[in-house]
């Protein structure tokens, strides 16, 4: 029998602002996927929320981009926003971007990480969800996680890991991907995966046995709808231990809070701060951007756990410096790299400003 994760997402709605997921959501869904569960769609479930964003991470045996699951979670957003809309929260129904659900989520609007595998004698996973950050976000962590032996030990001295990863890594502009083993292809990859707003990490595979190490959501929601509609705060599934990076390599590339997109009205740089479960709400100026780590043992598709994997105080200091870096970045106003530059701005004044400045331009001698 082989395992499905199914980690689906979506901001239907928050408090106070673009805050935090209202219980009420969260409940509405645990309804809907524990009805999936009695009828035994769903093995298991697990309902929770990084900030504004609702995830429902699931365990079934249906496969990846399975219609029957899709649907449910896609049930479950639009009910959410039922109740969102009831209680007027802010961005009721903000990423659904589709009246009627058409065979799969994606393109639809929520994100969406999957992955199928034979469940190991002892199988942990970690389940990261994101908020105020877009998923090129997850491209430094997981190529250190995957790829750096500074970071990975067993990379060196694990010989079921020596042979290094292949990633899959999507062009989101071109809707292309190309596939680039580490450690041989390094430089290529690292060439692509620092412009984090196109070239995302879609997998991880394990060369030995192409075995699936690690699936991340990578919907680009301002691509699809066109216009704004917030960022695309992602999740990413990483498998972990006996073959794969242990559970604490996994965590660790996550104590430096790296610079990324989608603070403030999507428009602004600031650091990734890693947090446990009850400080995944971003407030200072709506952040700064955060990602919380949840540890699961799946055991015949049961979610045994969470472990709040960043609620540990030898991240103290990394949340201390994401402070001391958020001070650093804001004092730059509304000026770059803390304000994005203008084409990856979520919205923009520069158009109405340069029509009312339009005549006013003159050449320069
Ligand atoms: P154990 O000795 O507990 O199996 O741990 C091994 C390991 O991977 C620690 O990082
Ligand atoms: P979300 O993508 O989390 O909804 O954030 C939007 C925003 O503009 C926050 O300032
Ligand atoms: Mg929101
Ligand atoms: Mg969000
Ligand atoms: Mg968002």
């Amino acid at each position: 029998m082989k395992t499905t994760i199914s980690v689906i997402k979506a901001d239907v709605g928050s408090i106070a602002g673009h805050g935090l997921a209202h219980p009420a959501l969260l409940k509405k869904c645990e309804e809907i996927l524990g009805k999936a569960k009695e009828e035994e769609l769903l093995i298991d479930y697990y309902v929770t929320n990084c900030g504004d964003d609702t995830e429902l991470i699931m365990t079934h045996t249906q496969g990846e981009e399975n219609e029957e699951i899709h649907e449910m979670a896609w049930t479950a957003f639009t009910e959410a926003t039922a109740v969102a809309k009831e209680l007027k929260l802010y961005g009721a129904g903000q990423d659904l971007l589709s009246d009627t659900f058409s065979g799969n989520i994606k393109g639809m609007g929520p994100g969406c990480a999957e992955m199928e595998f034979k469940e190991r004698p002892s199988d942990p996973v970690v389940v990261f969800c994101c908020d105020k950050t877009e998923p090129g976000a997850f491209n430094l962590p997981l190529f250190k996680m995957f790829a750096d032996p500074f970071t990975t030990a067993g990379l060196v001295i694990d010989p079921s890991l020596h042979n290094g990863f292949e990633f899959e890594v999507f062009d989101v502009m071109e809707h292309k991907k190309v596939k680039l083993s580490c450690p041989d292809e390094m430089y290529d990859l690292l060439a692509l995966l620092g412009t984090i707003n196109r070239y995302v990490i879609k997998r991880i595979r394990r060369r030995d046995d192409n075995e699936i190490a690690a699936a991340i959501s990578t919907e680009r929601l301002n691509l699809m709808a066109g216009s704004y509609v917030g960022k695309d705060d992602p999740v990413a599934i990483v498998r972990a231990q006996s073959g794969f990076p242990a559970a604490g390599e996994v965590v660790e590339p996550f104590a430096f809070p790296h610079l990324v997109g989608g603070w403030m009205r999507g428009s602004h740089n600031g650091p990734l701060m890693p947090v446990g479960q009850k400080n995944a709400y971003p407030v200072r100026f709506d952040g700064p951007p955060r990602v919380m780590a949840l540890g699961f043992q799946i055991a015949d598709g049961k979610l045994v756990g969470p472990a709040d994997m960043f609620d540990d105080p030898a991240f103290d200091r990394s949340r201390a410096q994401a402070s001391e870096i958020a001070d650093y970045m804001r004092r730059h106003g509304p000026f770059e790299p803390h304000r994005l530059p203008a084409d990856e701005m979520e919205y923009t004044t520069l158009p109405g400003v340069m029509e009312k400045l339009g005549n006013r331009f003159e050449d320069i001698e």
